[in-house]
């Protein structure tokens, strides 16, 4: 018999690195996602199939799981290392799968707070909105410290350009802190462009201007690079609404509000050997 856990990728639409400082956060989940299966064996746990190879992977298991009895497959269709919360999909996809295995049930609050633990493993001061809203599937307002709250929002339709460089989480979040407090002003008003965000789900054009802020807000904390810049402007250029980085930033993706047509942007990017995908945030 074996026991089974999942944990959904995610997009950060406002918010990120500020949301370490305390500053609220909005994060969508994504269809793509990590599955962990566990069949019983005898001797050591073990992983036997995984899509990457990754060092921390066997620290992670050794946290994760039960030190005997276990083989270990972990399935996903999220990227590592570009901004779409794999590291916080696997360790809730874990979580899920231990709790199957042991037939426990866990609330969202239990699986957030064993999120921290697991998910220190790749980056050692999480703010935790990864991992919820990997947990939690649909659209989070994330406040640190504060109770995550669900939100009812029309579904945007966007567009995701990956800029084909891996971003390290750990190395940015660090980078960031080091600039303190020169940047702390910046780091307010992310935060504030969040709350304004907060205010208009149902207005694509609106949240679109705000992406705009938020990038250059982000670029100002040197987390964005050449190449992510110039998915905004390639955004911009074929009808988006508006464009910005999501996630820790240092390569990984862009998010483009999508324009009403968004095959000239798709097209575009598939042009210039650029992967892109359109997708319904949050995810249906
Ligand atoms: C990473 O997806 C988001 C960051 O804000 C880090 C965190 O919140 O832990 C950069």
């Amino acid at each position: 018999m074996s026991f089974w856990g999942s944990g959904c990728g995610k997009l950060i639409l406002f918010g990120e690195h500020a949301v370490v400082y305390g500053h609220p956060a909005i994060a969508v989940g994504l269809s793509k996602e990590t599955q962990v299966i566990l069949d019983p064996r005898p001797g050591p746990t073990q992983i036997i199939d995984a899509p990457f190879r990754d060092e921390r992977l066997n620290e992670l298991i050794q946290k994760a799981l039960p030190a005997q009895g276990l083989a270990v497959r972990i399935r996903s269709d999220l990227p590592t290392g570009r901004g779409m919360g794999s590291s916080a999909a696997l360790c809730v996809a874990l979580i899920r799968a231990r709790a199957a295995y042991e037939e426990r049930s866990l609330s969202f609050e239990e699986i957030h707070q064993q999120g921290f633990e697991l998910e220190a493993v790749f980056h050692g001061t999480p703010s935790g909105i990864d991992h919820a809203v990997a947990a939690a599937g649909g659209a989070i307002f994330y406040r640190k410290d504060a109770e995550i709250e669900l939100l009812e929002m029309p579904a945007l339709q966007a567009v995701v350009l990956d800029s084909g460089q891996v971003g390290n989480t750990a190395e940015l979040v660090a980078a960031v802190a080091e600039q303190r407090p020169y940047i702390d002003g910046a780091l307010n008003q992310l935060g504030e462009l969040t709350s304004i965000a907060r205010t208009h789900l149902d207005d694509p054009e609106m949240l679109g201007d705000l992406m705009i802020e938020a990038h250059a807000l982000l670029k100002l904390l040197g987390v964005s690079t050449q190449a992510l810049d110039e998915l905004v402007a390639l955004s911009m250029r074929h009808g988006a609404l508006g464009a910005k980085l999501s996630g820790a930033g240092g390569g990984g993706v862009v998010i483009a509000l999508a324009p009403e047509d968004p095959n000239g942007l798709l097209q575009a990017a598939l042009h210039r050997g650029i992967q892109a995908f359109p997708c319904t945030l949050p995810r249906p």
